[in-house]
C-alpha cells in the first residue's frame, strides 16, 4: 500500500515537472497587446470595447469566437498575429462577452528568462491591478500598461487581480498569462 502511494506521488511529481517545462517552452512574448490592438484595429468597426458588436456576439461559443477573432485579425484588421496573440485577443473578447475587466501579461518569456526586470501587463480601460504580494512589488502604472517589478525566483506565483467598478477577474502568473 505504501509503495503504491509512493509510486503515485512519484508519477505526479514527474508529470508536474514535464508539464511545467513544456508550458515554459510554449510561452512567447506578445507584441500585439490585445486591449490596445482592439482599440487600434477593431474598434472602428465594432466600437469602443466592442460596444457595436451584434447581439449574437454574446452567444458565440469560445470555439466560434476564436475562429471569428482569427479571421478578423488576418482579414479586415490586416494583422499578422502569432498563435499566442490570437489566443490573447480571443480571451479579451471573451471578457467583453462576460462584461468583465481583462488583464494579460505581455513579456512573460523575457521576464521569466530574466531579460526583462519588470512584467508588463495590458489591462482593459478604466481598470486597476491588485497583486497578492503587494509589499514586495514595485508598480509603475500608465493607463492600460502596468509594470510589476519583482524577483521571479523569490515570488514564483503571483495572483494578479484586475478590478473595474466592483467587478473583478484574476489570473495566476506564470501558470496563466491572462484572465480566462
Ligand atoms: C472593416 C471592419 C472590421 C474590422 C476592422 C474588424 N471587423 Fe470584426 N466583423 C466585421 C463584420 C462586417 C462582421 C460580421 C460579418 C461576419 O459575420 O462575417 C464582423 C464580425 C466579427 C465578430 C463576430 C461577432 C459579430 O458581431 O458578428 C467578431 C468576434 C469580430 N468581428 C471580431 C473582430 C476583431 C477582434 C477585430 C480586430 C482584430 C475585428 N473584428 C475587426 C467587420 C470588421
Amino acid at each position: 500500500m505504501n509503495n503504491l502511494l509512493l509510486f503515485i506521488m512519484l508519477v505526479l511529481m514527474l508529470w508536474d515537472n514535464i508539464y511545467s517545462q513544456n508550458s515554459l517552452k510554449e510561452i512567447s512574448d506578445i507584441s500585439l497587446s490585445p486591449v490596445d490592438a482592439f482599440e487600434k484595429y477593431c474598434a472602428r468597426c465594432h466600437g469602443y470595447e466592442g460596444a457595436d458588436y451584434e447581439k449574437e456576439f454574446e452567444e458565440l461559443t469560445e470555439e466560434k469566437l476564436k475562429t471569428f477573432v482569427e479571421d478578423m485579425m488576418f482579414g479586415p484588421a490586416s494583422l499578422n498575429p502569432t498563435g499566442i496573440e490570437i489566443e490573447a485577443m480571443t480571451a479579451y473578447n471573451k471578457s467583453i462577452q462576460n462584461k468583465k475587466p481583462f488583464a494579460a501579461a505581455l513579456n512573460s518569456k523575457s521576464f521569466l528568462e530574466g531579460k526583462d526586470r519588470n512584467l508588463i501587463i495590458n489591462i482593459s480601460p478604466g481598470s486597476e491591478i491588485y497583486v497578492s504580494e503587494k509589499e514586495k512589488i514595485k508598480i509603475e502604472k500608465e493607463e492600460k500598461i502596468w509594470k510589476l517589478f519583482y524577483n521571479y525566483e523569490k515570488i514564483s506565483k503571483l495572483k494578479i487581480i484586475v478590478k473595474r467598478n466592483s467587478v473583478i477577474s484574476s489570473f495566476i502568473f506564470p501558470d496563466e498569462l491572462w484572465c480566462k
